[in-house]
């Protein structure tokens, strides 16, 4: 994962991380459709890429705490975002080991979980939102979910395939599984989060960006 977004830290932002104009418009959007507004206290943004959001983070909490699996992301991370209740923090992509127990009383993950490579490490981070959140907390999170039915199910399968032989064959990041991603399942996802022990306290499905066989889905998440 590290090598990865290394990689693909130098490469075209737009492409690979998102429009950097739209980064306040998409956290305002995924907060209002989830029905919430927060400010205040201390957020947690998990995968902040180089900052696209974490200015305006900055404007809506007394301390953010940015984190991301890339060093080089964080680099490019602290140059755009200067305020200084921002503190950026390297993790090791599946765990958030930098980040203390009850530490966010909000948490984003953006455009992140739908990279992860594998649906054990989505498991991870879901209990690891749980650990990180106090209680009370929110979580606002988005990730594509496979639609039900069979040639969802077929066309993951292929693709669990096809990934990993592409990835032998080309050193193209964007080939690497760090970057294609693994689709969980609703049913998986809803077990994953029970074994997490988190709750769903709101929930709206996209379409904002358009995945083969799957749902832009957007949760706030609270502990259980
Ligand atoms: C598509 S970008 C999104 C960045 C940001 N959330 C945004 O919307 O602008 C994905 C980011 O997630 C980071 N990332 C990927 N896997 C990660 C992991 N396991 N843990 C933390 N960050 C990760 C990448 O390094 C990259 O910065």
């Amino acid at each position: 994962m590290r090598a990865t977004w290394d990689a693909l830290a130098s490469a075209d932002t737009a492409r690979y991380v998102g429009d950097p104009a739209r980064g306040a418009a998409e956290l305002d959007s995924l907060f209002g459709r989830l029905g919430a507004d927060p400010r205040g206290g201390v957020c947690v943004e998990v995968g902040c890429g180089p900052g696209r959001m974490t200015g305006a983070l900055a404007e809506r909490f007394d301390r953010v705490v940015a984190v991301d699996v890339s060093p080089a992301m964080l680099e490019r991370a602290r140059a755009s975002v200067p305020a200084p209740n921002v503190e950026f923090r390297a993790v090791s992509g599946e765990r958030l080991d930098s980040v203390a127990d009850g530490e966010a009383d909000v948490l984003v993950c953006y455009l992140v979980l739908q990279h992860l490579p594998g649906r054990r490490v989505v498991e991870s981070y879901l209990r690891e939102f749980a650990r990180v959140l106090a209680p009370g907390g929110s979580a606002f999170v988005q990730l594509p979910v496979l639609e039900p039915g069979l040639r969802p199910r077929l066309w993951r399968a292929l693709r669990a395939l096809a990934v990993p032989l592409a990835a032998r064959l080309s050193r193209d990041p964007e080939r690497a599984p760090a970057f294609r991603g693994f689709r969980v399942g609703p049913r998986e996802l809803e077990r994953a989060l029970a074994a997490a022990r988190l709750r769903v306290a709101a929930r709206d499905e996209g379409p904002d960006a358009p995945y083969r066989h799957s749902r832009d889905l957007f949760l706030r998440l609270e502990p259980a």
